[in-house]
């Protein structure tokens, strides 16, 4: 039998955003989140039966130790849920189509590419007694709490919410019902800093324990759920715009209270948003920004307004990107599985 499954998986943005956990990698408020298409990871899971499990990672084509004990970590706390997986050694070969290095959230689309090809694994032992996909969204929360997003299309919600028929903490489920306009939504992702970021999201989480706004955030990212709901199932552009750069803006701003305090944006990331803003009021357009946790600017658009886009980067953003660099996404339609 072939001891090897491959994977393609991608990242996601997420519009409203999950920041904060109350518990093991369970959410303090429910998110959602934009699929991505262009932006993914590969992914080729070798397994071969062995005494004690051991982990070799390869990142385009080159072993990377730096990555094994966030593996073996990873295994450790899935072993409990699926112990046959403590019988086999595994080599794990990933690539990107976007640079590691460029300060794009890699963690989405490589563990949910990561834990697909282990529920391929677990199929083939017949241990999946539940749906596939659940188990493995289930799977890369474990390794990322925003990688429980990335393994389906569209749009993605993941956490408890009164609003989300079957929504769950454990797993993230996908959005239906939303307007035709969000099936070509496109996102060109601005890259102001590429490098790795000075705080890391698991630190960024923790501080939102004891944070002085942190209960006040959780209520308005449950109302946000509420009303995100209505704009993506109605296609009200003009809320959307309001409501995700307040999203990205709060997310940052949580940031900017905590103690320790931090600051990930930089000033190119704030030059771009305001000329985003201004251009917005000039053109009549739907052109809005949100943020991840980084000083990267997500600019998301409908398709209408791909021609005015393009002219505001070329004439006012280009200068404000790193290198001049930026990468055309949009929606995408969620992991593949590769033959092999
Ligand atoms: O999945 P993590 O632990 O890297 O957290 C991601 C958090 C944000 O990207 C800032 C927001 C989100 O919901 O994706």
């Amino acid at each position: 039998m072939k001891q090897r499954a491959k994977w393609q998986s991608p990242s996601n943005i997420a519009l409203v955003k999950y920041w904060g956990k109350k518990g093991f990698q369970i959410p303090s408020n429910a998110s959602i989140s934009f699929t991505l298409s262009n932006c993914h990871t590969t992914t080729q899971l070798d397994w071969q039966r062995a005494e004690s499990t051991s982990f070799e990672v390869y990142l385009d084509g080159k072993r990377n130790e730096s990555f094994e004990p966030k593996i073996e970590t990873f295994f450790k706390n899935i072993i409990p849920l699926f112990p046959d997986l403590a019988n086999y050694s595994y080599t794990i070969e990933t690539t990107n189509t976007f640079p590691h290095s460029s300060g794009i959230a890699s963690s989405a689309s490589g563990m949910s590419a990561l834990a697909l090809c282990i529920c391929s694994l677990l199929q083939q032992l017949g241990k999946i007694d539940t749906d596939f996909y659940e188990t493995a969204s289930n799977l890369a929360r474990i390794g990322s709490g925003s990688a429980s997003r990335s393994v389906y299309g569209g749009l993605v919600e993941w956490g408890e919410h009164e609003d989300y028929e079957k929504s769950s903490d454990q797993f993230a489920i996908p959005f239906k019902g939303f307007h035709p306009v969000f099936n070509t939504y496109q996102d060109t992702i601005l890259l102001v800093h590429e490098g790795q970021k000075s705080v890391s999201s698991s630190v960024g989480h923790g501080l939102l324990n004891d944070h002085p706004f942190g209960t006040q955030r959780f209520e308005v990212a449950e109302k946000n759920m509420s009303k995100i709901k209505d704009i993506l199932s109605s296609g009200d552009l003009d809320k959307l715009v309001e409501l995700i750069e307040s999203e990205a803006l709060m997310l940052h701003g949580l940031m900017m209270t905590s103690t320790p305090s931090f600051i990930l944006m930089l000033p190119n990331t704030l030059a771009i948003i305001q000329k985003i803003q201004t251009f917005r009021k000039q053109n009549d357009c739907h052109i809005a920004f949100t943020l991840d946790a980084g000083a990267n600017v997500h600019m998301l658009y409908p398709e209408k307004d791909i021609d005015k886009a393009q002219q505001l980067i070329d004439t006012e953003l280009i200068g404000l990107c790193s290198n001049g660099k930026y990468i055309c996404d949009k929606v995408g339609n969620g992991p593949i599985e590769i033959e092999c």
